[in-house]
């Protein structure tokens, strides 16, 4: 990891006003106030990103309140990396203040070669998880989650996976990642039997896609699970970011592993454009206007953002300055959106 002196290291105090502005919703019927806003570190914490840039990001996060740190096994490049780096920075800045966080990580993905570093057998999570927190010098997350369904595994094997890392005292919680309604359902009721809840789902969802209106959300509240989206702002195109162009400094740009030029089509800003219209005129930024548009809905615990520079976690915090959206908005945004 490149290390800069732009941003010179300093001991770490978290600022005591850090609880007076976030705002936290219940998660499910769990015992756990997450924070509306919570930061992922799928991009931007690898070996290839600036460690001190990193830093900066987890403690504008932690002064203003954002508790919940999002990582998995394959966070980087390389693969694993993010957990190591998150691992320094606890170590460095974060150890005293542990049970303020909720950290949590995954395995679904593939991680490590042969047939026993992916998708969802017992071997796998129970394998990863232990590695996981090695990285992260880490007695125990807080949340385990399963990365995403496996057609191959029984449901009954991966559900008893995460309910074993609990008795093992090595998650608190358990979740799973873009399991559709039913197997949604069917995880619940094996988990529930075990003992252990499903305490929340982590899907992919945003204004441009919206699948988990389609039952997931009615799913989930049935079942007392709460609900964090991921990619709320499609990786940057829900921002103002690329209407005049293809920054430098851009994912698309500078990345491309997920989020390519070629995906930001013409028909795709013309709709950000609009919908950035929309923002100003409720004077917030489109960042903030798309995280407010997910909190809206209740069913929804937290936002899962990623930020590339701390600046841009500050926008998103801001998004809780205004989350209420008038009938003629909403109805703007519909039209937009179809
Ligand atoms: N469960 C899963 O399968 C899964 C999959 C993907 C992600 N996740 C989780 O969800 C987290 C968030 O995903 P994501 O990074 O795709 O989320 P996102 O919030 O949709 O996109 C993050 C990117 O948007 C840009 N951005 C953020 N705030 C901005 C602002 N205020 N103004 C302008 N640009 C802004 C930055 O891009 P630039 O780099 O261009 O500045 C940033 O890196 C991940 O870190 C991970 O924890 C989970």
């Amino acid at each position: 990891m490149k290390i800069h002196d732009k941003y010179p290291r300093t001991v770490y105090a978290a600022k005591p006003e850090r609880y007076d502005n976030m705002q936290y919703r219940r998660c499910g019927k769990s015992g756990i106030l997450l924070p509306m806003i919570s930061l992922g570190l799928w991009h931007n914490f690898g070996h290839t990103d600036d460690l001190e840039a990193g830093r900066q990001i987890l403690r504008t996060a932690f002064d203003n309140g954002i508790t919940h740190f999002d990582l998995a096994n394959n966070y980087g490049p390389p693969f694993g990396s993010a957990e190591e780096n998150f691992g320094r920075l606890f170590k460095e800045d974060f150890r005293p203040y542990r049970d303020e966080l909720i950290i949590s990580t995954k395995a679904g993905w593939d991680m490590w070669p042969g047939p026993y570093g992916n998708l969802g057998s017992r071997k796998y999570l129970i394998a990863s998880l232990d590695q996981s927190l090695k990285r992260m010098g880490l007695e125990y997350v807080d949340i385990f989650y399963s990365h995403r369904p496996d057609p191959h595994t029984p449901l009954e094997e991966t559900m008893g996976a995460l309910h074993h890392v609990v008795q093992q005292g090595k998650a608190l919680y358990v979740g799973i990642s873009q399991y559709n309604a039913k197997d949604t359902a069917r995880a619940a009721k094996i988990l529930k039997d075990l003992g252990t809840p499903l305490f929340i789902h982590q899907p992919r969802y945003s204004m441009f896609d919206r699948w988990v209106e389609d039952g997931l959300l009615d799913e989930l509240e049935k079942q007392g699970t709460g609900s964090i989206p991921f990619s709320p702002l499609e990786q940057g195109l829900l921002t103002d970011k690329y209407l005049k162009g293809f920054p430098k400094d851009s994912r698309a740009v500078k990345d491309g592993r997920y989020f390519k030029k070629d995906q930001i089509t013409e028909g795709k800003l013309e709709k950000v454009r609009k919908l950035n219209e929309i923002a100003i005129a409720r004077d917030q930024s489109l960042a903030q206007m798309a995280v407010a548009w997910l909190l809206k809905d209740e069913r929804v615990t937290s936002v899962l953002v990623g930020v590339s520079k701390a600046e841009q976690l500050k926008d998103n915090i801001g998004a809780l300055n205004n989350l209420k959206f008038s009938k003629k908005e909403l109805e703007k945004i519909e039209k937009i959106l179809k």
